[in-house]
């Protein structure tokens, strides 16, 4: 597949067959991961990978909604960014993911983006527990490090939906 087939393919998959992620994928999911661009080649990003059931299964409470399909998942990478490396973190953070999800693509295999950053654990309680505070709890390790998202991976459950054709001309300007 071309990287314009890969981009055009890929969309967000939220169901997953129960069949683990070999390590040499892992692998070269992380590999991928760690070419992605940054600000002044800070790269700034870290990784958690995660594959201890227990630890998945909680990661699909970290917030009310849209996170419980993480639960199913076989393998979730938390995409963290190292504050100290870089004031563009999120930024950094941001193509990794995106990076890792077409790798992901690539090699067969569905993901989401389930984003943590700034987003409380429990819906309509922004001074409780936020969602970043609750993976750290899940995943001491990366205490040290901020957490913008995870992003679930897993065998496909089910075909892509095809993209459909949308009228895209109000987002573009050409400047001729
Ligand atoms: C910044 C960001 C945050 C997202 N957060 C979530 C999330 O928390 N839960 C979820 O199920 N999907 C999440 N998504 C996936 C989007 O819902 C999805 O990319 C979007 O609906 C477009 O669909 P597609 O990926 O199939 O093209 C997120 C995507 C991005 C880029």
């Amino acid at each position: 597949m071309t990287i314009i087939e890969i981009l055009l393919r890929r969309r967000s998959c939220r169901r997953f067959l129960a069949r683990e992620v070999d390590r040499e994928t892992v692998e070269k999911l992380i590999k991928a991961t760690l070419t992605a661009p940054s600000s002044k080649n800070t790269r700034s990003t870290r990784l958690a990978v995660i594959t201890d059931r227990s630890v998945i299964e909680r990661l699909g409470a970290t917030r009310t909604h849209g996170t419980s399909f993480v639960s199913d998942a076989p393998l979730v990478i938390l995409i963290m960014g190292d504050q100290a490396a870089s004031d563009l973190w999120v930024e950094n953070c941001a193509i990794s993911a995106t990076v890792l999800q077409l790798a992901a693509e690539s090699l067969g295999l569905g993901s989401c983006w389930v984003h943590v950053n700034g987003r409380p654990h429990v819906d309509g309680q922004p001074e409780g527990m936020s969602a970043e505070e609750y993976v750290h709890s899940l995943a001491p390790q990366s205490a040290r490090w901020r957490v913008e998202c995870m992003v679930a991976i897993g065998y496909p459950a089910e075909e892509p939906r095809p993209r459909r054709e949308t009228d895209d001309s109000d987002k573009v300007v050409f400047v001729e």
